[in-house]
């Protein structure tokens, strides 16, 4: 089935790796024109070369920039004024004891995964309204609704994209454009592929037993006992962005592998 996507031009923030190179790999099978962010240059000349010569058809482009930086934000924007689909997946993670967040960190992690795709989201919004079409999302995870505990830092910024999420959407009443947050659950990024892979040193296992003895041991409340893999992330994302997905307006969607154990 036509997504209605083609020819469309998408950032996806943080998408020369895991769930954020995913959803630009799936746009662009859609025709969409994708903006490959990361801060290495290289890196996204890398990425960007890889799905030209996948689907030719498309144009994506090198939109490298650190964009926690204000002064780089903003030179993207000189470069890309115009936008249909902003993908705010870009965000740091990591296990931290609630005792050892200090100001700093809890500052660092509101610039870093709050502050950047508000300050995207605030230039772009205001020209898809304009063309009354365009999508949002915002990339968060089960632990927004879910805090584990382990990273008391991290799940305040994805809680709070959630609420930016729905205050946004209002603003996008009687348009075209919709504004939504996913929640993915555990993904197998590059980075998790690695940690798993270098479990069990002293058993002989393949990396799907090592998966399955992981989540059986850490993840047991998962429902699929396995990592999502980041197509799936990239396929519900392209989706919400297709014209199909219009009625979805400040939603919370969840794709957890069934890690929250409640309905809502
Ligand atoms: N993986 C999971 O299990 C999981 C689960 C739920 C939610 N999520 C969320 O999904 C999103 C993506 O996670 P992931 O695991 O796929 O990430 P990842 O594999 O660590 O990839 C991060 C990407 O962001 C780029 N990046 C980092 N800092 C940047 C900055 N300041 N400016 C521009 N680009 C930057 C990285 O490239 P450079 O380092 O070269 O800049 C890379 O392309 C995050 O918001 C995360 O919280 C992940």
């Amino acid at each position: 089935m036509d997504m209605g996507l083609k020819n469309k031009t998408a950032l996806v923030t943080g998408s020369t790796k895991g769930i954020g190179k995913a959803i630009a790999i799936e746009l662009a099978k859609e025709g969409v024109n994708v903006l490959i962010n990361g801060r290495n240059y290289e890196e996204v000349e890398r990425t960007v070369n890889e799905i030209k010569s996948e689907f030719p058809l498309t144009s994506p482009q090198n939109a490298t920039a650190d964009i926690v930086d204000k002064e780089q934000r903003e030179a993207l924007f000189k470069k890309y004024p115009n936008i249909d689909i902003l993908v705010n997946n870009m965000g740091i993670y990591e296990i931290m004891q609630y005792e050892d967040v200090d100001d700093e960190v809890w500052e660092r992690y509101f610039r870093t995964n709050v502050l950047a795709a508000n300050g995207l989201s605030k230039f772009y919004l205001p020209k898809m309204l304009k063309n009354d079409f365009g999508r949002i999302i915002f990339i968060a995870s089960e632990e927004a609704i879910m805090p584990s505990g382990q990273m008391p830092q991290y799940c305040m910024t994805k809680s709070m994209l959630l609420s930016l999420s729905k205050s946004l959407s209002i603003l996008t009443k009687g348009t075209e454009v919709t504004v939504n947050t996913i929640m993915p659950g555990p993904t197998l990024s590059e980075n998790v592929h690695q940690i798993i892979e270098g479990m069990y040193p002293n058993e002989d296992l393949t990396f799907s037993e090592k998966e399955k003895k992981f989540m059986t041991s850490n993840l047991p409340q998962s429902e699929i006992q396995r990592f999502i893999r980041p197509i799936e992330i990239g396929r519900l994302a392209t989706f919400v962005c297709s014209p199909y997905a219009s009625a979805f307006k400040g939603s919370p969607i969840r794709m957890d592998g069934g890690m929250v154990p409640t309905i809502f």
